[in-house]
């Protein structure tokens, strides 16, 4: 196919601001260096040494184009992260440290206090996300709110939970009392994409069920943490919350060596994660929670409806840029409408405005990783070299932090982009002629996590979705792939995750059912009644939370 005839796009599509263009509702008083970090129930500072952050937002200087320092924190020694842990353990205290022995009623209780003084940090929370990793002020937002959302269904559901067990059961003569019981230490570690969202998803529930944590923040996206520091601090007994910095290369091979974290929650690469699980000494012992990779496809049929598959294409593929786990990665267009498909999409993508995070109706924003651009053109690169074309203006274009969306067209299965997880701004797309094509790609594929497919005819639809769901974890049908509405499950396939998260499976994942069982014999159930009675117990006990 030809390059298309929409408009023409200047190579240099992003305007960076001077210093006096940033508008009130961006402005912070940076940089900000935070030099505490949270251990054994205290703000402890920090003496050693500090790690810089820049945004991915530069500014024109006289020097040229340079990134903004956003500020600084500390970069803990694995002594230090170390001391975390013990500080986790003992708070834990071999299951009768008074965190995991708290009723879930009074758990429930200094969430919600947390939560709400999560609340009034909103805005702060809101403008470091769009300094430090890029996102719009609009899905900075959406961030926010969702994991505030995800809190409070997050205790409702726990409470659910503990209303069911508040009953005695009786089998073959054997009565028991089943509920939830926390594993342990759980070190939970989040990614730059969504550094509040995706990271609480795994803290809040971990904490929530009694287990005690060891918390570190991504790689970027991680002064936003900072206004929570003392809310974390307030709202739970000392050594439940432990929030660490560090290079994750020195500090985090050390944490798993003391054999002390029963519950491993992370979300990033399976080459990382598997190199972190190797470091501990007691596989059996160590849960693991891990939200990895993915190459989610788009098959879009003859008879889709193409601007519907056009606009959930696009929203799917360049959403955040791309920088979703959850993104479309690669198109499978069918052949006889693939034409059409690019034109379209191709003008559907140059209407995006490429812009600060602030700007209104902006949608492209600079990337956070350094290396990240240079990176991306390796693929596009490889694909042109390969036989692909850019079909965009501009496609491919590079200004410091900021790439221009590069769309490429015919993309086979000898180029890089076929199988790498691009992870931002990037977008294969791949002509086929039978289902079959995509079908193998999917079986071939070391990952599994979801799909999106596009066409009317019920009955073509079905042959898909019927093999489709036993190779991905999510069938979407007309629309892009997502992990919304966080109560449904989100889970993966292959390497693209180990375990399932949502409100619900949360809970689950970061406890286990355990039993207190007796014999029906007049002895016992005198015991029982009198502890019932007496309200003598946290866990074997009949009392309802409202
Ligand atoms: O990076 C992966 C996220 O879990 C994706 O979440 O589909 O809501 O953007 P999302």
């Amino acid at each position: 196919m030809s390059k298309t005839d929409t408009k023409i796009r200047p190579a240099e599509t992003i305007v960076f601001p001077h210093k006096e263009d940033i508008p009130e509702n961006a402005r912070l008083k940076l940089p900000i260096h935070q030099t505490v970090w949270l251990v054994n129930g205290e703000l402890r500072e920090w003496k050693g040494p500090f790690n810089t952050v820049l945004s991915p937002v530069c500014m024109k200087s006289a020097k040229g184009l340079e990134r903004v320092e956003v500020g600084s924190h500390p970069m803990l020694t694995k002594e230090a992260a170390v001391e975390a842990v013990e500080s986790a353990f003992n708070a834990y205290a071999g299951g009768r440290g008074l965190w995991p022995t708290l009723t879930v009623k009074k758990r429930v209780e200094s969430m919600l206090l947390f939560v709400q003084g999560m609340e009034q940090k909103r805005e702060e929370v809101v403008r470091l996300l769009m300094w430090e990793i890029g996102k719009t002020r609009k899905d900075a937002e959406k961030e926010f709110d969702r994991t505030v959302q995800y809190i409070y269904d997050t205790m409702e559901e726990l409470k659910d939970v503990n209303r069911e067990n508040a009953q005695l059961q009786k089998e073959e003569g054997i009565y028991a009392q089943i509920r939830r019981s926390p594993l342990g230490v759980a070190l939970c570690m989040g990614p730059y994409n969504y550094p509040l969202n995706e990271t609480f998803a795994t803290l809040i529930p971990a904490i929530i069920m009694g287990n005690t944590v060891v918390f570190k923040p991504a790689r970027f996206g991680v002064l936003l943490i900072q206004p929570l520091l003392e809310l974390f601090r307030e709202h739970f007994p000392k050594g439940v919350v432990n929030v660490i910095y560090g290079e994750g290369k020195e500090i985090i091979g050390p944490i798993m060596e003391t054999g002390k974290i029963d519950v491993f929650a992370f979300i990033g690469t399976s080459r990382v994660a598997n190199i972190i699980k190797r470091q501990h000494p007691k596989p059996n012992r160590l849960k693991s929670v891990l939200g990895l990779e993915a190459k989610n496809p788009a098959i879009v049929l003859p008879d889709a409806d193409i601007d519907n598959a056009v606009a959930e294409c696009l929203s799917g593929s360049m959403s955040f840029n791309g920088q979703r786990c959850t993104a479309l990665k690669i198109l499978f267009v069918h052949e006889s409408i693939v034409a059409k498909f690019n034109e379209q999409f191709i003008a559907a993508l140059n209407k995006l405005q490429p812009g600060m995070p602030w700007e209104d109706k902006v949608g492209i924003t600079p990337l956070p990783e350094k290396d990240k651009p240079a990176y991306l053109k390796e693929l596009v690169d490889d694909a042109v070299q390969k036989g692909a074309t850019i079909l965009n203006e501009g496609g491919g274009a590079m200004q410091e932090s900021y790439f221009h969306p590069a769309v490429l067209y015919p993309v086979s299965s000898d180029m890089r982009v076929w199988e790498e997880e691009q992870f931002g701004p990037v977008i294969p797309i791949v002509p086929f002629r039978s289902v079959s094509e995509p079908l193998e790609y999917i079986d071939e594929s070391n990952y599994g996590q979801q799909v999106s497919i596009f066409g009317k005819d019920p009955n073509r639809l079905v042959e898909l979705i019927d093999p489709l769901v036993n190779l991905v974890c999510r069938v979407n049908l007309n629309s892009q792939c997502q992990r919304g509405p966080d109560v449904y499950p989100f889970n993966g396939r292959k390497d693209s995750a180990v375990a399932t998260l949502s409100v619900h499976d949360a809970l689950r994942v970061f406890s286990i059912r355990t039993t207190v069982a007796f014999k029906d014999l007049p002895m016992n159930k005198q015991i029982v009644t009198n502890v019932l009675e007496g309200r003598k117990s946290n866990f074997l006990s009949t009392d309802y939370i409202l």
